[in-house]
């Protein structure tokens, strides 16, 4: 069943787990996400990026509606974010296509500019019942620029969460985007320090490139919407290739079939690595 991104998140934190929020791109992202969280029996959030709405042509209407009937139809809670916005008037959309939270992304901004501008976005989100995650300390490596030392620091981090006033913060504490290698290494003396110096739940991305103990433990440390994208990817080309061996194969069923089973997979393994801890 839909269910808000907020509630999903806040039961988490209060029960001390992790919440999975995989990226859509494909309708069979959907169903796969729904499929691998009803497998392993926790609830799962469907976020939809910016980049994502820029593949369907800028439009975020038809992936959105599917991607919220997925979510009706699902035996277990399913959120639906909008992912990584850059974009004022995208944003201002979410609520009328169903989300019930979005992702504000100024986090390339210098700090005052970020304040200021996902401030607003903050307000606008508020009031249409949207809730709202941003980023402080850019993570980086969606467009390959990555400063792999980057972190967010505690004290901004508390400054910026009063001064905007979002739901969840997005934190740089060793994670990188687009990772196709599970290496990176968190950490974990900062987790802590970050948990500690806000009062909302903390949100790891790029979390493809962790390893499954790193995850658990950043999980255990106070992490707690771990955003997974890649993995899926990764998971949905190789069965693509695999099924694609046979040269008689034609029919998108055969191979979009294939897709959606191991991303299915890879959906019930992450989500009992960061619930089952
Ligand atoms: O917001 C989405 C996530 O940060 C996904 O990152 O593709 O590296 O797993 P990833
Ligand atoms: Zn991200």
């Amino acid at each position: 069943m839909f269910s808000p991104t907020g509630e999903i998140v806040e039961a988490a934190r209060a029960a001390g787990v992790g919440v999975g929020a995989f990226n859509v791109i494909t309708v069979e992202h959907a169903e796969a996400i729904v499929a691998g969280a009803e497998a392993a029996g926790h609830p799962v959030v469907l976020q939809i990026s910016e980049n994502a709405v820029k593949f369907h042509g800028g439009r975020l209407g038809p992936i959105a509606a599917a991607a919220r009937r997925v979510a009706e139809l699902a035996a277990v809670p399913v959120g639906l974010h909008l992912d990584h916005v850059e974009d004022d008037e995208l944003f201002d959309q979410a609520a009328a296509h169903g989300f019930g939270s979005a992702m504000y992304d100024a986090s390339r901004l210098p700090f005052a500019a970020n304040v200021a501008a996902t401030r607003a976005a903050t307000a606008r989100g508020h009031a249409a019942g949207i809730w709202v995650e941003s980023e402080l300390g850019e993570v980086g490596g969606k467009d390959g620029a990555h400063a792999p030392g980057v972190r967010t620091d505690p004290a901004e981090a508390s400054a910026y969460v009063e001064a905007t006033g979002v739901d969840a913060l997005a934190v740089a504490v060793g994670s990188s985007h687009a990772m196709t290698s599970r290496t990176a290494a968190l950490d974990h003396a900062l987790i802590a320090r970050l948990r500690d110096a806000i009062t909302v739940p903390l949100v790891l991305h790029g979390s493809s490139g962790v390893p499954d103990d790193e995850l658990r433990t950043a999980v255990r440390g106070g992490l707690v919407k771990i955003n997974i994208g890649t993995a899926l990817n990764i998971a949905f080309t190789g069965a693509v290739r695999s099924a694609l061996r046979d040269a008689a194969v034609v029919d998108p069923r055969r191979y979009l079939k294939a897709a959606r089973a191991a991303m299915a997979d890879t959906v019930t393994h992450a989500l009992r690595v960061v619930t089952e801890l």
